[in-house]
């Protein structure tokens, strides 16, 4: 099939290089010329396991083209798939120009009828609005007589697993009423639904309500558990047994019940902001919601209270390594991640950072540019080397089974503040290091 998608991002990207992948002919456009440039010279602009051979192999077959040019991009799909970004306004409600100005494109430059597909995370009642914003461009241009239908099918893909995601959803959420509709959504989705069936359709409204539901659940467990934590290390209890003692109940089950620093990214605080405003909306006061993200932003300070209560806040010419800076491992990306909030608060009391994490380098270079009080270092062994303790912020393989005897040595302090619960308390002890996690006795 013929596919045009809006927004090389993350979705974008990742879901035109699988769909290319099972034979559909995708052409990707984007407003950002140098991306496209740089995508058409086979530079991938996101780090993501197997995305980049994808994305070059199909580009070489031809059954992935990116260009800038809007106008032909429409007329090459029989689909038309938006993917473009929805950044947080103000006040914190998803911002619809980009979408919006793509609808407006597709109204302008149709000429055939069009499939269009909100795969964007958008409130629920945005595909109604594109609708509108496509009615209104085709009437403007006398095309009334241009047929067009407007489904959601929304993406639960995770940065870090995108394309293993892609390739084998869990599920296929197509929001429609139209018989029509739901037949090309079905041969699209075709190589993916296989075994068993995995394609739930819905009306367009509870598909877009269905992404929202299930991204603040998910942020709801974590901000649970995280709760939990806390309370778990002023009753003298282990969070790490309670999470296993209460996993084991499938009801519950063991996913996303890991206490932390909070969670971060691009979606959930994003999209928790979202439905709390959508809420807002319609004059419902989301409670449940305002709980999930004021526990959350507070637990991104834990580390740095961690600290400062142990320094007794005499921090000023201290210097802090700092192992991972993403917001969770197998990914580069830095948005709202908790290390953020840490090295800003430690910057704040005077202290200086070592940092290291395995991609998200260049990342931090780009946000923070050059400063004194932040050394980027090349390894995890040199990011330790003169600093007065170590503060671990993401769950990176590598930092699993450190060597503690060269980490006790090159620490002026020995001691681990271990914001991902990566080691066994006991372990540590044996070595002379004092150790720090989340919801666990120090
Ligand atoms: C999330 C969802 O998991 C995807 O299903 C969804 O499609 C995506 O948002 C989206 O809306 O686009 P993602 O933000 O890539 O995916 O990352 P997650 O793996 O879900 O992690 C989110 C945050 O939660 C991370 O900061 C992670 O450290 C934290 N987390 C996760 C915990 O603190 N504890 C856990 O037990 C699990």
């Amino acid at each position: 099939m013929n596919l045009t998608v809006f927004g090389i991002g993350y979705v974008g990207l990742v879901q035109a290089a699988v769909l290319a992948e099972v034979g559909h002919e995708v052409v990707c456009v984007d407003i950002d010329g140098a991306k496209v440039e740089r995508l058409n010279q086979g530079f991938i602009p996101i780090f993501e396991p197997g995305l980049e051979a994808l994305v070059k192999e199909n580009h070489a077959a031809g059954r992935i083209r990116f260009t800038t040019d809007a106008a032909a991009a429409i007329k090459h799909g029989q689909i038309q798939m938006i993917a473009v970004g929805t950044p947080p306004g103000e006040d914190g409600s998803a911002d619809l120009k980009y979408v919006l100005a793509v609808a407006e494109a597709i109204g302008r430059e149709m000429d055939e009828p069009k499939i269009v597909v909100g795969k964007s995370t958008v409130p629920v009642g945005t595909c109604e609005k594109i609708k509108a914003k496509i009615a209104e461009t085709l009437k403007a241009r006398g095309r009334e007589d241009l047929k067009f239908d407007v489904a959601s099918n929304p993406e639960f893909l995770k940065e870090g697993s995108a394309v293993a995601d892609c390739m084998k959803p869990d599920r296929i959420i197509v929001g429609t009423s139209s018989e029509d509709t739901e037949v090309v959504m079905r041969e699209l989705y075709a190589p993916f639904n296989r075994n068993h069936e995995k394609m739930i359709v819905m009306d367009v409204r509870s598909a877009e309500f269905t992404k929202y539901a299930a991204n603040c659940m998910l942020a709801t467990k974590i901000s649970f558990m995280n709760e939990m934590a806390n309370l778990a290390e002023q009753l003298g209890a282990d969070i790490e047994e309670v999470r296993k003692g209460i996993g084991s109940d499938p009801r519950i089950g063991y996913h996303f019940i890991y206490p932390g620093l909070g969670y971060g990214g691009s979606c959930f605080p994003k999209d928790v902001r979202a439905l709390i405003k959508t809420a807002e909306g319609v004059k419902f006061d989301a409670k449940l919601l305002r709980a999930v993200e004021e526990r959350n932003n507070a637990q991104k300070s834990v580390l740095f209270e961690k600290v400062d209560r142990y320094f007794q806040g005499n921090l000023r010419g201290k210097t802090f390594a700092v192992w991972g800076l993403a917001f969770k491992p197998n990914t580069d990306d830095m948005r709202e991640a908790p290390s953020r909030t840490l090295m800003e608060a430690l910057w704040a009391a005077g202290a200086k950072v070592q940092a290291y994490d395995p991609e998200a380098m260049q990342e931090c270079q780009a946000i923070y540019g050059l400063r004194e009080d932040l050394l980027l270092c090349g390894t995890k062994e040199a990011a330790l080397r003169g600093a007065d303790s170590l503060l671990i912020c993401t769950e990176w393989k590598s930092f699993r089974a450190p060597s503690f005897d060269a980490l006790k040595d090159a620490l002026t302090t020995p001691v681990i503040f271990d914001g991902r619960n990566l080691y066994d308390p006991k372990v540590i002890a044996r070595y002379g290091i004092e150790y720090h996690s989340i919801g666990r006795m120090a």
